[in-house]
Formats: C-alpha cells, structure tokens, sequence
C-alpha cells in the first residue's frame, strides 16, 4: 500500500548507520518515530524518564524492526546524563518528543511543565553546542494557533496560546529561533502535530494514557472495551456540519515517517535551516464521525452522551499541509479507518 510518495524503504538510505538520539522515545509518538527511523536504516538511543511510558516499550520496538535501540533511562533536565548519553553514543542529530502535555494538568502546575518542557529543552540543546551535535527535530504542537482565524491552517497562522502547555511549546520555538540566528550551522525543524492517533498496525506499540484519557480516542477505545461507561460528547453546537468539534487527525505512522522526512530535510541542506511545518492530514473529522468510525473497527456500539462544551475547546482545526507536501514530499495518506482499525488491534492486545 501507497504510504508516502515514496517508502520510506526503498529510499537511497545514505543515512545508513547514523545514530541519533531519541528523547521521549518509549513515549506514544516517539516509539513510533524509533520505529519508523529504524527501518530508514538509522541506529536509535532513546533517552526517556518512563514519567510516562514502560520500558517493555523498548521490547516491542525490537519485535516489531528486529533491532534493539539502545536505551538510556534519565531525565532531558539532568546534564550530566546528557553529555555521557553524547559521549557514549556520538550521535548526529536529535529528536525531541520528551515533555509534558495535558492541558489541564498544565494550568495546575505550571512550574512543572515550564520546567520539563522549556528548561528540559534548553539543557538539551546545551549539551547539543557541547557536544557539537546541531541538528534538532522538535515536537510542537498545532495548540500554537490558538482559535484558528482560517482552515486550512498554514504555517503562518499568527501564534497565540490559551494555557500554560500551549505558552512551553510557543516559548521553545522562540528559543530555536533565536538559537538558529545566533549561531550558524543548526538544522532545525519545528514539527507542529494535529491530532495524532491510532497505533503500529502490530497492535505491538500504542497511546497507553495513564488515569483517565483527556484526548477522544483513547477514551472511545477504552468504552469499546468496556473499561468506561460512554464517551461524553462535549458540545453539538459548534458551527460544524453535525455540531460537534473537528480535528484533523493524523495516523501516528504518517507523523513518524513525517519524522524521518524531516530529519533527512534537515540533514541533507547545504547551510543552515529552520524549518516549521505542520504535520496533519488536511481534513477534519467531527467527533461523531470519529465514534462511527471506532465502531465499525470494534464492531461494537460506542455509547455517548452529550454534554456541555470543553471550556478552551475551539470548533474545528485542520492544517494546510502544501508546505509538508512541498519540502519533505510527504503527505499522510492512512484513513481514518486505519486509525482505529490499528487503536483497537492495540486496546485488544497490550499487556502491561
Ligand atoms: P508521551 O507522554 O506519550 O511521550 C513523552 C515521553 O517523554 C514519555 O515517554 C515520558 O516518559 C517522557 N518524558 C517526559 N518528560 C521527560 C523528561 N524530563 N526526561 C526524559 N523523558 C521525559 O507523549 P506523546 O504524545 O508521545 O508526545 C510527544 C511530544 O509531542 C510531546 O512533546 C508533546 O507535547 C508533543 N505533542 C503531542 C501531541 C499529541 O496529541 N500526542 C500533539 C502535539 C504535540
Ligand atoms: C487537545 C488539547 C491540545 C493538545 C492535544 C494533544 C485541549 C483544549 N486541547 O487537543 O492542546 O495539543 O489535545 O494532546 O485540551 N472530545 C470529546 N470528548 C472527550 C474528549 C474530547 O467530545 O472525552 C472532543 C473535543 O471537544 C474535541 C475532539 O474531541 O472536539 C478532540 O479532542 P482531544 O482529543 O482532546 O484533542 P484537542 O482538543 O484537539
């Protein structure tokens, strides 16, 4: 099946035994980045402070590509574990998923995510200039729009934020910004992320949100299997087609190899690069079509209700995808049915 314009394994690999550093890397996004960069031919360590993952991740990872990543549990705060992950591993370039990023919890502790996510990245990117490492791929977030002003969204959508998680990722763009017209030589991709689901299509690797999920689809999933009661609907009144809000949700996959498009972007320009670009598919999807959608994949009914609307919920957001399309050659292409397909395959198999 078509995935990208081009596989990504039968591309020229004149990356091949590269390292690179994986920060988050048990995390949902970043496990299947690691996937996606070693089947590219990349050798991967991740550095992950299990905060919010499970070291079996690692396990899974080597089932699916048969290689092992090499894995360095500590925290992206803690030098001294940096420049000895740099010292040991000499990797090339680095990517960055590891962080905090739900909302709510957000606006009750944001000196925790200010510093995990900005003080997180800016150790990081110390130990980078230390170790003469300048090639960074950074997970931002399409949160950085804020209440979109026009759909498609494009990259140069004015930038606002509504919570302390959405001011981190605004505050380390500026950081990479500026970084990059300080000093020349960093290659630097600001990756902004729609709504990101679904799981490897081995059920192996997924989204395994801990306590109840604020996103809406692991919560379906955990209703199709009976773990919740019904999926609260929040709002029907919003000026969509069936009034329910709409996202533009991207198969985890697609964002990996948007990844290692990225990466190669970076690695293969001539001089210095800051690139922003969003990853998502392009169209929205209402959260009714989601459900109808997670049923036929469960084969089971999906019960909901609906309630008030989410305060801070925006009606419906979808990316302009012409310049992902455009520099990296890449355009999602997994239905919203793979999306399900493949979250179910992993709500109905995962053992932890
Ligand atoms: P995740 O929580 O599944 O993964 C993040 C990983 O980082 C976890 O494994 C966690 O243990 C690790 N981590 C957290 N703080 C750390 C620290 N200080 N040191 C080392 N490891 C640490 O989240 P995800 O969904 O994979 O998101 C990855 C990145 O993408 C995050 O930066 C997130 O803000 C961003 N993002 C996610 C979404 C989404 O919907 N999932 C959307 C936009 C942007
Ligand atoms: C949310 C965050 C966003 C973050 C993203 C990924 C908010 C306001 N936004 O985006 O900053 O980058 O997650 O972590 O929290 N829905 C329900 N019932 C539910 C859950 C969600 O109806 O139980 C609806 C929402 O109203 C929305 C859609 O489903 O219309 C998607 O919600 P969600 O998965 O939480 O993603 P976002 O709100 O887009």
């Amino acid at each position: 099946m078509l995935r990208f314009q081009h596989e990504i394994n039968n591309w020229e690999v004149n990356q091949v035994a590269s390292t690179v550093l994986v920060t988050g890397g048990t995390g949902f996004i970043g496990s299947h980045t690691t996937v996606a960069l070693q089947k590219a031919g990349y050798r991967v360590v991740i550095l992950d402070n299990l905060h919010n993952s499970h070291a079996y991740v690692v396990d899974n990872i080597a089932k699916i590509t048969g290689v092992r990543p090499a894995f360095v549990q500590g925290d992206v705060r803690d030098p001294q574990v940096l420049a000895s992950t740099f010292r040991q591993y000499t990797p090339d370039a680095v990517l960055h998923f590891a962080g905090m990023k739900a909302v709510g919890e957000s606006t009750a502790l944001p000196l925790v995510y200010y510093d995990n996510n900005v003080h997180g990245s800016v150790t990081m990117l110390q130990a980078m200039q230390a170790a003469n490492v300048r090639t960074f791929v950074f997970s931002s977030s399409a949160t950085v729009y804020g209440d979109p002003q026009q759909l498609p969204i494009p990259e140069s959508h004015r930038r606002e934020a509504t919570n302390p998680y959405g001011h981190t990722k605004l505050v380390v763009e500026d950081v990479l910004a500026n970084l990059w017209e300080s000093e020349p030589g960093w290659r630097i991709a600001r990756l902004r992320y729609f709504n990101p689901v679904g799981a490897h299509p081995s059920g192996l690797i997924g989204e395994a949100p801990q306590g109840i999920p604020n996103n809406l689809m692991p919560y379906v999933a955990q209703v199709a299997v009976g773990q919740r009661d019904k999926v609260r609907v929040f709002g029907n009144d919003y000026d969509t087609p069936d009034g329910t809000g709409v996202r533009d949700y991207i198969h985890v996959m697609d964002l990996a190899e948007g990844h290692v498009r990225a990466l190669e972007y970076c690695r293969d320009c001539d001089s210095s690069e800051l690139l922003t670009v969003n990853l998502g598919t392009g169209q929205g999807n209402s959260v009714l079509e989601m459900i109808r959608a997670f049923e036929q994949a469960s084969s089971r009914p999906i019960p909901y209700e609906i309630v008030d609307r989410r305060p801070g919920d925006i009606a419906a957001c979808w990316a302009d995808t012409q310049l992902a399309e455009k520099t990296l050659g890449c355009r999602a292409t997994r239905t919203i049915q793979d999306m399900c397909d493949d979250a179910w395959r992993w709500q109905t198999s995962r053992v932890e």
